[in-house]
């Protein structure tokens, strides 16, 4: 069985839809960003906070190393890395789920669980449009995701696959 990785931006849906792709497909989920949490017995902002980004993204290199045969909804910076990439590749497929980010924005109104959505308006956008050009070059698939439900997007998935 290929690993299956779920890429996209922050609020772009991808643990809802991975629970959905594990309900449907019967294969285990696993959420990068809460097998962090667990391995450190810490909570993102605070590793954000108290290591900072650079020992963040290592602790993601180490959950893509070390998760496989399963559906697993990667961090929205998971891009950030080609280390990230080359592993996710040679494991499995790489489904896009490409959300707007007027859509992002209502969906995230009142998040303050994500350290890099605590920014302005600008940085949102600019770290949106550097983020969508790595989804779209690295993804096998991409998934339109507005204005659809978890399920259908998960349907259209596992139609795609
Ligand atoms: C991040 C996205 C978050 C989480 C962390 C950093 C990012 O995950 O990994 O706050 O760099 O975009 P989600 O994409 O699940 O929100």
């Amino acid at each position: 069985m290929k690993t299956i990785y779920l890429i996209g931006f922050m609020g772009s849906g991808k643990t809802t839809v991975g629970k959905a792709l594990h309900e449907l497909l019967q294969l285990p989920f696993v959420d990068t960003d809460q097998w962090i949490e667990e391995i450190t017995g810490d909570s993102i902002p605070n590793i954000f906070q108290l290591s900072g980004e650079e020992a963040f993204r290592l602790l993601e290199l180490q959950a893509i190393q070390e998760l496989s045969k399963a559906i697993i909804a990667t961090g929205g910076g998971i891009v950030e890395k080609e280390d990230n990439i080359e592993m996710m590749k040679q494991k499995g497929i790489i489904i896009y789920l490409k959300t707007s980010l007027k859509e992002i924005s209502q969906r995230l109104q009142n998040d303050n669980s994500r350290p890099l959505w605590q920014t302005s308006i600008s940085q949102r956008e600019q770290l949106y449009q550097k983020r969508c050009h790595l989804y779209e070059k690295y993804a096998d698939k991409t998934i339109s995701t507005d204005e659809k439900t978890s399920y259908q997007i998960a349907q259209e998935i596992v139609q795609r696959i």
